[in-house]
């Protein structure tokens, strides 16, 4: 089972943003805590991270190329924005889960609108980075049961 994780804008200053939102890890360690998780599994994880819009789609059809079975993805800001994101998400037919470290829904009014949700087939948001442990869990458990 191939896993890819995509970050979006800013997620990469991890442990130097509102690090009361965000937590005190930085982004190398949180990726560290996601790849260690899933050490002894028979499961390959991919994380990639931009900033640019057009790259995460970049990224996204090359999922589709490279024959990735889930992905988890955390659009950053571009969740609040993004049809682009939405419709790539679409195209690739690839079950997604979004992931938010904060709880979107608790926060300004702004941030309770995702774009990209309803093109995925969760959403996890609040649980920190435990939240990728999760989405992927549940992709695991959803793709063995063959539910898409
Ligand atoms: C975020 C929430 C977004 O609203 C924000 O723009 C981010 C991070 C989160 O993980 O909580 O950059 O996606």
């Amino acid at each position: 089972m191939k896993i890819m994780i995509l970050n979006g804008p800013n997620l990469n200053f991890l442990g130097i943003r509102e690090k009361d939102i965000y937590g005190q890890d930085n982004y190398q360690s949180v990726c560290k805590y996601i790849m260690d998780k899933f050490d002894d599994r028979d499961i390959e994880i991919n994380i990639f991270q931009s900033n640019i819009e057009g790259e995460m789609i970049n990224i996204l059809q090359m999922a589709y190329f490279e024959k990735y079975d889930g992905i988890v993805i955390n659009p950053g800001a571009y969740t609040h924005t993004s049809i682009a994101l939405y419709d790539a998400i679409k195209s690739i037919n690839i079950p997604t889960v979004e992931v938010h470290l904060s709880n979107i829904h608790q926060r300004e009014e702004f941030r309770h609108k995702s774009y990209t949700a309803p093109a995925c087939v969760g959403q996890i948001c609040g649980f920190g980075k435990e939240g990728y442990i999760l989405a992927i869990e549940g992709l695991i458990v959803r793709l063995s049961e063959k539910k898409f």
